[in-house]
């Protein structure tokens, strides 16, 4: 599951990088960078360059971006462009464009020390009459004042004026988290063309706006914010002159209806990718399609809760090329109408409702590079035949169902190249499909759940340098992995020689299979690339490997369920991108190592259904991101310190069953708000009078959301359940009858509904 998100993510990012190309080309200025060559008298005018050497000074600038601020001749420093006529200071761009600060704001940096431009905004630059280009680029810095921002847009004459045609303003990575009437602001300049506010950590959009006055307003960006409790505004509806709008992965709800989307007939690029709408599907696209002259090229909508069907107008979309609805909850059929979206490019109608055959004319959009069909409930069996004519296809995800098959020849003649191949519970027969060999641009493989029993051929090992994803999840394969130094004979074909591992590999899934003998002592070695290890449910035997220590960058590792042995290795301090840790169910002794709570991230961790003993160490209090503390059926003793509810603040489950830990609950537990399960049972734990069992959960007075689990009802020691004033929804649990020892419980002040479960009779 994890494997796929991280798919998803690197799919919509790549599909949010195309509005961005397109806007960058759109800019027009009037400015040319004036070069050192070219120019024999300076240019720039002294005041001005007194104002920027003014901004400059209260920046700071940690890897000398702006080395080149030194001269008279301001108009050639980095960022600044000015006027070729009047030489008056026009554009500032100070954008970093190694990509760094943008790394670091994505979350993949892994070093704390920044290199992006921050500081302050001087006043100066207010005094820069001429500019009409201003981009902050990812300006991080803390104390970057907000005010400033804002006396820079309200006081901004130049801003304002109207001989300014197409204003650029760009403040994206700009925090203007307390911004309330930042529209109001930006409404009082209508020359703005594009408008970018990027993971600015807004938090509020209005529902109305009256008084729309942005009439030039083309290009409008408010991605990665963190609007709370806002819908989809309803004044989009007179942003009409639109050609981009990207408000991608922000918390919008609300139905997708509050747009008339019939009135942004200029629209190219749509991006409501990741938010919480709802609503009917149908609204949108009858509004866009009624458009006598539609526009739209790109429609992401991707990561919603979309219901409803597609209505057959989708076919007056004719200048679609890419349409991205997965992981919605869309149902009814594909419209044969389809067919006359002949410029489609990217089709993903992934994880939804879609039910019926897939229409043949899909397989005759010649255009389309990436067709993502997986998770439906179609009907019918397609074979090689039917892709025949997508030559272009690079993308490739489809699963079967009971209803829907997929039978590709082993003889397949693969009429395409593709980077990309993922099929689910697609019966593929025995072997790894033959015809994957030929495939030289293939980076991702999924192949899961799809009844394969050969062990690993060789010609996958041979494909080692090029595959940076590999899913054989839920499948029969056995065999072992292989170990440096060891020739391994695949009887079969004939391959001699040292099997290489994947050294490009960053996931590696080959998890609920029969893999078996050791964890290949070198992967870490070979697998330098590795972010994701998940060789869970196989029978790898053996120890940890040391290697494994090599790999930096790894963020999960799952080595559950497997016969490994040895003792927990204590080497997770260099590990510092780790998040998730399950070593649960294998016969591993020891104590907890010291060093398992060193990476900073660690929200995941399950050492259960172990021999693990000893007491539960200090060093466990720097596990203060832990959600999930699951270290049940082991051999652990000692007692429950007061540190552990001091420092583990964030847990939501606690599992510490079947051990041996002893001492009485420590109120100290109660400081842990979050907490949603607490399993402290079969232990020798002495609160109140009772023998060994934990039997009070009170969680009064929380925000729990969502369901009851129905985990909880597992807790058959408990007496006392306590769940009241809190903001659970849903029926209560079927069994809670079974909690047989339940004397007390409380669920008032939530938004339960339904009826008295039998079973509490
Ligand atoms: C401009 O060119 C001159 C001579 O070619 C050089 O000495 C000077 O450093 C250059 N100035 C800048 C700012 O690059
Ligand atoms: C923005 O600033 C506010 C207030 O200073 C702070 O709470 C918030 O965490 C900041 N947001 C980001 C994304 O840094
Ligand atoms: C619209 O723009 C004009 C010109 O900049 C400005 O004077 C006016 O206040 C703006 N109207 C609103 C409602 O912001
Ligand atoms: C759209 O603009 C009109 C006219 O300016 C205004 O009356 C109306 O309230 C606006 N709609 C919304 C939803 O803000
Ligand atoms: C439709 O739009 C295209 C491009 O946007 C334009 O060239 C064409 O003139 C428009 N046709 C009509 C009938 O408006
Ligand atoms: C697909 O295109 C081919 C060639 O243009 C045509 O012969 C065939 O009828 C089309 N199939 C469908 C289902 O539209
Ligand atoms: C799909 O193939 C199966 C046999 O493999 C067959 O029983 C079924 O009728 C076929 N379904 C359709 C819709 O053709
Ligand atoms: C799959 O297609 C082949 C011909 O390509 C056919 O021989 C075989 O019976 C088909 N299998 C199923 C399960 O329909
Ligand atoms: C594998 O696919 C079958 C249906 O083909 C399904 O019943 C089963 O749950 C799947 N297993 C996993 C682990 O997804
Ligand atoms: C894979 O890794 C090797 C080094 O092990 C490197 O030379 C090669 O360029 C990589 N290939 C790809 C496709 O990244
Ligand atoms: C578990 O490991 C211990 C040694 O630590 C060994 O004696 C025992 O046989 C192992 N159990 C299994 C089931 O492998
Ligand atoms: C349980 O705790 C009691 C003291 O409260 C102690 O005497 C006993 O040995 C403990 N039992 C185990 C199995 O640790």
């Amino acid at each position: 599951m994890a494997c796929r998100k991280v798919l998803v993510i690197v799919l919509i990012f790549f599909l949010q990088s195309l509005p961005l190309l397109v806007s960058v080309e759109a800019i027009s200025t009037a400015s040319l960078p004036l070069t050192n060559t070219t120019e024999a008298k300076v240019r720039c005018i002294e005041s001005e360059r007194n104002g920027l050497l003014r901004v400059e000074l209260s920046l700071t600038d940690p890897s000398d971006h702006l080395a080149s601020w030194i001269g008279k001749e301001c108009c050639i420093w980095k960022g600044v462009s000015c006027d070729v006529q009047t030489g008056n200071f026009i554009r500032l761009d100070l954008k970093d464009t190694s990509g760094n600060c943008y790394q670091k704001k994505m979350g993949y940096l892994i070093s704390d020390i920044s290199t992006c431009l921050g500081g302050k905004i001087s006043p100066a630059l207010l005094d820069l009459k001429h500019l009409e280009y201003l981009d902050l680029g990812e300006m991080t810095s803390k104390d970057l004042p907000l005010p400033l921002s804002w006396v820079l847009l309200k006081n901004y004459n130049i801003l304002t004026s109207p001989i300014h045609l197409s204003l650029y303003l760009d403040l994206s990575y700009v925090n203007l988290s307390s911004a309330t009437h930042w529209l109001q602001s930006f409404n009082k300049l209508p020359s703005l063309v594009t408008l970018s506010l990027q993971n600015c950590d807004l938090r509020y959009i209005p529902y109305s706006f009256p008084n729309w006055n942005m009439t030039s307003l083309s290009y409008l960006y408010l991605s990665r914010n963190n609007f709370v409790n806002s819908v989809l505004p309803k004044w989009l509806s007179n942003a009409t002159t639109l050609e981009t709008l990207d408000i991608a992965i922000n918390n919008i709800e609300g139905p997708i209806s509050n747009v008339e989307w019939g009135k942004l007939c200029d629209l190219q690029d749509l991006y409501l990718t990741q938010n919480k709408l709802n609503g009917d599907i149908s609204r949108l696209v009858e509004g866009l399609s009624s458009c006598s002259n539609t526009t739209l090229e790109f429609l992401g909508l991707a990561g919603n809760r979309l219901t409803g069907q597609f209505p057959n107008s989708l076919g007056h979309l004719k200048n679609l090329r890419m349409i991205s609805i997965s992981f919605n909850q869309i149902s009814g059929t594909i419209p044969t109408s389809i067919e006359q979206l002949s410029r489609l490019e990217i089709l993903d109608f992934g994880q939804n409702q879609l039910k019926g055959a897939l229409p043949e004319t899909i397989f005759n959009l010649t255009e389309l590079t990436q067709l993502f069909l997986a998770t439906n409930n179609w009907e019918g069996n397609l074979s090689q035949n039917d892709f025949a004519r997508l030559h272009q296809l690079k993308f490739l995800a489809i699963s079967c169902g009971e209803r829907f098959s997929v039978n590709l020849s082993s003889e397949w003649i693969l009429p395409f190249s593709l980077t990309y191949f993922e099929i689910r519970k697609c019966a593929l027969g025995s072997k790894l499909p033959t015809w994957l060999k030929t495939q030289k641009q293939l980076r991702i493989i999924i192949l899961s759940n799809g009844s394969i029993s050969d062990p690993i051929p060789p010609w996958l090992w041979t494909m080692c340098s090029q595959l940076q994803f590999l899913d054989l999840s839920d499948n029969e394969i056995g065999g072992n992995l292989p170990s440096e130094g060891v020739v391994v004979d695949l009887s079969s074909n004939s391959f001699h020689g040292l099997l290489p591992l994947w050294p490009n590999v960053t996931h590696l899934n080959l998890a609920n299979n029969l893999f078996a003998g050791s964890i290949p002592i070198n992967i870490g070695h070979v697998m330098t690339k590795l972010q994701v290890i998940d060789l869970s449910g196989n029978t790898f035997t053996g120890s940890i490997p040391f290697s494994i220590t090599r790999v930096k960058q790894l963020m999960r590792l799952d080595l559950s369920d497997n016969h490994l042995s040895g003792k927990i290795p204590d080497w997770w301090a260099d590990l510092q991108q780790l998040h998730v840790i399950d070593l649960s169910e294998n016969n591993l002794s020891g104590g907890i190592p010291p060093s398992l709570c060193s990476p900073p991230s660690l929200f995941w961790l399950r050492l259960s259904r172990n021999n693990v003993f000893g007491e539960l160490p200090k060093s466990l209090s720097n596990c203060k991101s832990l959600l999930t503390l699951d270290i049940g059926e082991n051999k652990i003793s000692g007692i429950i310190p007061e540190w552990f509810g001091e420092s583990l603040l964030s847990l939501q489950k606690l599992s510490m069953t079947d051990n041996m830990i002893g001492g009485h609950i420590p109120p100290q537990l109660c400081q842990i708000f979050g907490l949603q399960i607490l399993d402290l049972s079969h232990n020798n734990l002495t609160e109140g009078n009772k023998d060994d069992i934990v039997n009070l959960i009170d969680l009064s007075f929380n925000n729990l959301h969502d369901e009851i689990p129905n985990e909880i009802t597992g807790l058959s020691a408990l007496m006392t359940l306590n769940l009241s004033w809190n903001q659970l929804s849903g029926r209560i649990p079927e069994d809670i009858g079974s909690m047989k020892q339940l004397e007390t419980l409380d669920l008032s002040s939530n938004h339960l509904f339904g009826s008295i479960p039998l079973s509490m009779t």
